[in-house]
């Protein structure tokens, strides 16, 4: 039999491990929306086209998926026993370059991240032709994708994480 505190460690890594993978899992969700409206942007300011209604909706998605990603982040980021550790001895942290990765850089370059996704939406919605609302929304898109390509896939890969 369990006691308590054995069932409580238990419950507390099975919902972190449930939280980490939705959050592993909406980062390749967030990828394609990301990519599609990349090529859709590119495309549509480049080929000098309409800005459409498959345009809009590719937008709001992405939108939508990555602030619900920043929320699950920061859940992940609080219930995190590693994290935990990390930030009761950031001396020590900072020299770990894991544990700095996932204490500092992840989450700052990701609220990084949301931020450009979410100005490439509103500077593109704001926009008053439809080439202006292609190309916003290209570079702010182009850029995340960078950083998210950076320290969303390469980073967490070479650090021995899955894909989800
Ligand atoms: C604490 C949580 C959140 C904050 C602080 C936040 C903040 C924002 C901000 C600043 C904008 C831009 C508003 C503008 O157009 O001027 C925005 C847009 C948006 N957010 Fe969030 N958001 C949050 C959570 C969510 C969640 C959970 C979802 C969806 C599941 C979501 C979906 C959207 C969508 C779809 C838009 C774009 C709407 C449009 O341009 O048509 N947000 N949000
Ligand atoms: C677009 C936004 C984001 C993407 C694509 C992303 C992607 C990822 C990936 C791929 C992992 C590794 C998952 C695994 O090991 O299976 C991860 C872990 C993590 N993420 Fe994010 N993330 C994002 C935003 C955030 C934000 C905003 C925060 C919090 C401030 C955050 C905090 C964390 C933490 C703390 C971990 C590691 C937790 C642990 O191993 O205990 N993430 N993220």
């Amino acid at each position: 039999m369990m006691n308590g505190s054995a069932f409580n460690y238990f419950c507390s890594t099975l919902k972190q491990m449930t939280m980490l993978h939705a959050h592993a899992g909406l980062r390749l969700l967030i990828l394609l929306f990301l990519l599609a409206a990349i090529v859709k942007s590119l495309a549509g300011w480049l080929g000098k086209k309409p800005y459409g209604k498959s345009d809009n909706i590719i937008a709001v998605i992405l939108i939508a998926l990555t602030h619900t990603q920043a929320i699950i982040g920061i859940v992940v980021y609080a219930m995190s026993d590693m994290i935990k550790a990390g930030l009761s001895d950031m001396a020590s942290t900072m020299k770990n370059p894991a544990l700095r990765f996932w204490a500092v850089e992840h989450g700052v370059i990701m609220i990084l991240v949301v931020v450009l996704i979410t100005l490439g939406r509103v500077k593109s919605k704001k926009a008053a032709t439809d080439e202006l609302k292609h190309k916003k929304g290209a570079i702010f898109y182009i850029i995340a994708l960078v950083l998210i390509l950076w320290a969303g896939v390469i980073k967490p890969l070479a650090l021995g994480r899955g894909w989800f």
